[in-house]
């Protein structure tokens, strides 16, 4: 079993006093410690999945790792994953920054996205940033521009949409997706042509495609694989060029609950290289850039209870359990309709009860987990919710002007804050009253 099918981090455990540890810490010191909510990652699983995609894949010695930072990109995090020897995935100048300060090699990063600025662009290039993967007509044209005025070539892939469209179970194939993502297959040998032609500080080195996320189906990738290699050697006879990069992207699923069944890293690994073998194309490099299934599952929220309400629905009695976060440190139920499980800290012998775990925030649509059955909670229980180390802190906000969660990294049984508390001068750190304003 691979990291990613576990739902919760693999160092989780019952103490003798009956309470959860992670990582050998005891999550209701960490509460005293750090207060809530609060982000727990856990460095063994974090690690242990990154093993798993470097075993998985050893036999097959073209796979390059690259780490998606937008699933979660801190400093520490990134030290981590940098260490376990994988390159990254950006998106933003601030995602190159965080990497570049944390000391790694840029030559291992790729900046993509859909509408990079100048600004970030020329970050980019003067902190050597190893690809781009070239999303538009407009970026190509900037960035060749950018690259002239600074006297350099650029390596670049072109992201490509390759016309398979991944739901969480089941996908689709579809001559053309609407996706604002990419060149569509038709504008590829326009592209192609532009640069070869005109777009001389481009280096084209080869293709990227990403199909989806928390994707199920294998053979999706399979796929995705066949459009790749079937366009590289197009490209190369007609342009007569010889790309040698192929970015299949990243996707594979995690288990956020017992309904979830996301494949193994090695079955991944079985059908990618028996997808590379089967037309047999030299592609000397393959990326792979996992973000969810390297990080959702070594991270657990940490929540306080405190009030709740008891509402009579024509005779349907529903309870709502609120605790001190919500959708500002975890959109996803509210965005996506995501399910997450969780489970009190101290283990009792109290009768269970179905409620509805509510957040703190002023809004309806403010739920953590609709229906879930519990031990009977009071204020000031702890309840942990799993799988939450992906897309979580990434995409939080200061929704209510709420300050940020703090971040521990666990590990045996030592805890290190990675992400402070935001405090309630950093809220305001930013603001500024214009002079005829002022008091
Ligand atoms: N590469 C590209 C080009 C991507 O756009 C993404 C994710 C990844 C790699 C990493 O995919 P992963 O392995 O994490 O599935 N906020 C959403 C997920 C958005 C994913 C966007 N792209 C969520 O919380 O479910």
């Amino acid at each position: 079993m691979s990291v990613n099918q576990s739902l919760k981090p693999i160092t989780t455990g019952v103490n003798n006093k009956g309470n959860i540890t992670i990582g050998g810490c005891d999550l209701v010191d960490l509460a005293q410690k750090y207060g809530t909510p609060l982000y727990i990652i856990d460095e063994a699983t974090l690690r242990g999945i990154c093993k798993d995609y470097k075993n998985a894949f050893k036999d097959y010695k073209n796979i390059k790792m690259m780490y998606a930072s937008k699933a979660l990109c801190t400093s520490a995090i990134t030290r981590i994953i940098d260490e376990e020897g994988f390159g990254f995935d950006t998106v933003s100048a601030g995602e190159i920054y965080t990497v570049y300060k944390s000391g790694v090699d840029m030559s291992k990063v790729l900046f993509n996205g859909n509408n990079k600025s100048r600004r970030e662009i020329e970050l980019a290039l003067d902190l050597k940033v190893g690809r781009f993967s070239v999303d538009n007509f407009y970026e190509a044209e900037l960035l060749n521009t950018i690259a002239n005025e600074k006297g350099i070539n650029v390596n670049i892939l072109l992201r490509l949409t390759p016309g398979i469209e991944c739901h969480t179970h089941e996908y689709i194939q579809t001559g053309q997706i609407d996706s604002k993502f990419g060149f569509d297959l038709t504008q590829v040998d326009k592209i192609t042509e532009l640069i070869k032609n005109k777009y001389t500080n481009l280096n084209l080195k080869g293709v990227h495609a990403h199909i989806g996320s928390q994707i199920f189906e294998l053979q999706s990738f399979c796929d995705e694989i066949e459009i790749l290699i079937r366009e590289i050697s197009r490209i190369n006879q007609k342009f007569n060029l010889k790309l040698d990069e192929m970015n299949i992207g990243g996707g594979l699923g995690v288990k956020y609950t017992l309904k979830d069944n996301p494949p193994d890293v090695k079955e991944l690994a079985k059908v990618v290289t028996e997808a590379m073998h089967k037309y047999s194309v030299d592609i000397p490099t393959i990326y792979l850039e996992p973000g969810r299934s390297i990080i959702s599952t070594a991270g657990v929220t940490l929540y306080t209870v405190g009030s709740s309400k008891t509402v009579d629905l024509n005779g349907k009695i529903k309870k709502y359990v609120a605790v001190d976060g919500g959708m500002a440190d975890n959109p996803r139920p509210s965005m996506y309709q995501a399910e997450y499980i969780a489970e009190t800290v101290v283990k009792n012998e109290k009768e269970e009860e179905k409620i509805t775990l509510a957040g703190r925030y002023c809004e309806s649509g403010d739920i953590l987990i609709n229906e879930i059955t519990l031990p009977k909670l009071d204020a000031g229980d702890l309840i942990c919710v799993y799988n939450t180390g992906a897309y979580n802190y990434s995409m939080a906000s200061n929704y209510n002007r709420v300050e940020k969660n703090a971040m521990v990294l666990v590990n045996n049984s030592q805890s290190d804050i990675i992400v402070n508390r935001e405090s309630l001068d950093d809220l305001i750190s930013h603001d500024n009253i214009p002079n005829r304003l002022r008091k």
